[in-house]
């Protein structure tokens, strides 16, 4: 019987710089492989058939969430535990947040009780940039305001590069929601790290002001990457090799002037017509929660091309992954 006892996984990153995986656009290309092969790693481990290691025992990891969740708090919940980790939820209702106690003194908190690492998705862009500079343990950004999700770009660089190999030259469209989508800004930076053609394309409402102004963007403040913008995803799908759909974040528009969803849906709904137009071994991506039938009809969404369910798988293993680097190969 495989009694899952089997470390270590692999050699620690001893010189691995970062304490605490807060966005990808830090990480350099061989950092970033480092982590994706320490994911097929993990990968092994949830092929045995006990899937657990004693990697983190003794480990305390507290799983802070403030906004929804199901596939980021799942499996980061899920990774901890078949590491061998003690993990403890927490989220804005039901915790003393609801009785007024503020973000650091509930990190002070947690610490005090043991907290070795945090993970934590905030409403608040840099929330996990204040949570580092307040406790000692590592911190792990599962999402801030509209700003960053490193793990969801990991896990996405891991379907492609299972699907193409080598991404230098691969043409990745993302299409939806640009303007309030951390998904978007942490794939720019992790996709043109490993050397991806990245399209953006949306509605110019639904577009950061820099890029839909048509600024440079290393010329602006807030530099990002080099990509290119589409407002026509007919257009910009003409080869692709990879096509990644957003939904819109009601949740975060305020007011933004946007097109009705019905004329939303007739211009950037992910269809099998459009579909046509990529390349012919072109994968499709969605990072969840979906809303079919507006950014991706349901056809698509379940076609032979479809990689989402292999999305959520891959987030397990990439989870562990970043998990176990923190924690026992950090410096
Ligand atoms: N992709 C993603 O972050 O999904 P959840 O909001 O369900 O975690």
């Amino acid at each position: 019987m495989d009694t899952g006892a089997r470390t270590p996984l692999v050699e620690p990153v001893v010189d691995w710089r970062h304490r605490h995986l807060l966005d990808v656009d830090v990480l350099s290309e061989a950092e970033i492989m480092r982590i994706l092969s320490t994911a097929d790693a993990m990968a092994e481990v949830l092929q045995r058939n006990v899937a657990r290691t004693p990697a983190l025992r003794g480990v305390t990891i507290f799983n802070l969430f403030y906004e929804a969740s199901t596939r980021t708090r799942s499996s980061f919940e899920l990774a901890g535990k078949i590491l061998g980790a003690d993990v403890i939820n927490v989220s804005g209702s039901g915790s003393s947040v609801e009785k007024g106690e503020s973000l650091v003194e509930t990190l002070n908190t947690i610490s005090a009780v043991g907290a070795d690492a945090v993970v934590m998705r905030h409403h608040a862009s840099g929330a996990p940039w204040l949570a580092a500079r307040t406790i000692d343990g590592h911190i792990v950004n599962a999402g801030d305001g509209q700003h960053a999700h490193p793990t969801q770009a990991l896990l996405d660089a891991y379907v492609l590069i299972k699907e193409f190999g080598d991404l230098t030259g691969r043409k990745v469209v993302i299409v939806g929601d640009i303007l309030h989508s951390r998904v978007a800004r942490s794939n720019l930076w992790s996709l043109t790290t490993l050397g991806a053609e990245v399209t953006l394309v949306a509605p110019r409402p639904l577009l950061p002001a820099a890029l839909s102004n048509g600024a440079s963007e290393r010329e602006h403040p807030l530099a990002l990457p080099s990509v290119r913008v589409e407002s026509d995803l007919d257009r910009a799908i003409v080869g692709a090799d990879a096509v990644m759909a957003l939904r819109i974040q009601n949740e975060r528009l305020r007011g933004n002037l946007l097109p009705s969803s019905a004329e939303y849906a007739r211009r950037y709904q992910l269809t099998s017509e459009r579909i046509a137009d990529a390349s012919p071994e072109a994968i499709v991506m969605h990072p969840g929660p979906m809303n079919e039938g507006v950014e991706i009809a349901v056809d698509v969404a379940h076609s032979p091309q479809s990689r989402i369910e292999a999305q959520v798988s891959a987030g397990l293993a990439v989870r562990m992954a970043v998990l176990f680097l923190l924690i026992r190969g950090g410096a």
